[in-house]
């Protein structure tokens, strides 16, 4: 496929197919989990969009789906620590059973604060899914249920996670060749 991203990418970490294998595995872990229930997927945006895409997809229960989107990331590669919400849930979450959805769980600091958020709103419980985990770069005391690939400390983009709002729509994980970032 002609791609404009493809000369900033310095190697492909993760492929459409080991993408779309581990995520059949997610859906079906979450299908088993929930058999009788109704939970309620919500996507953290933006990252999230193209994986809770194929997630929802993947887990074929009745479900409901939301989202909530929050920024840590001041377009820089590391993050701020602080969370803003810029979009916040359009429904109530008393008494649902989430499935939060994440692209990556890096310092920790975006799902220490959802989670927190999410329970003071009533849920009655919350399973944490995240597509890729850097547990290197972790300063929250926090964990995935259930986690698609352990990533190393490098900056990765594709499959919805960006750079300074691009490389969403590279189809699958990579990493991006330093100079991309450094100028
Ligand atoms: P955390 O709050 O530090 O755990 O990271 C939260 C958010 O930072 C993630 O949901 C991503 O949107 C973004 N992020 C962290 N690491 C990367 C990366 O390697 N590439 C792109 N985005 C990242
Ligand atoms: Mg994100």
């Amino acid at each position: 496929m002609r791609s404009e991203m493809e000369k900033d990418i310095l190697k492909v970490l993760i492929t459409e197919e080991e993408l779309q294998e581990r995520i059949g595995q997610l859906g079906e872990a979450l299908y088993e989990k929930f058999q009788g229930k109704r939970p309620l997927f919500l996507g953290v945006l933006k990252g999230s969009f193209v994986f809770m895409a194929d997630l929802v997809r993947a887990c074929q229960l009745k479900s409901d789906v939301e989202f909530i989107a929050v920024s840590s990331y001041e377009n820089a590669t590391v993050s701020s620590g602080r969370v803003k919400i810029n979009h916040d849930l359009q429904q109530d979450i008393t008494g649902r059973d989430l499935v939060i959805v994440e692209d990556i769980l890096d310092s920790g600091n975006t799902l220490a604060f959802l989670k927190d958020y999410f329970l003071t709103k009533g849920a009655a419980s919350i399973t944490i899914v995240t597509l890729l985990d850097k547990p290197s770069r972790r300063t929250k005391a926090i964990t995935a249920d259930l986690s698609g690939f352990e990533v190393p400390d490098e900056f990765v983009v594709g499959y919805g996670l960006d750079y300074c709002q691009e490389y969403r729509n590279v189809p699958y994980i990579g990493v991006l060749k330093p100079e991309v970032y450094t100028g």
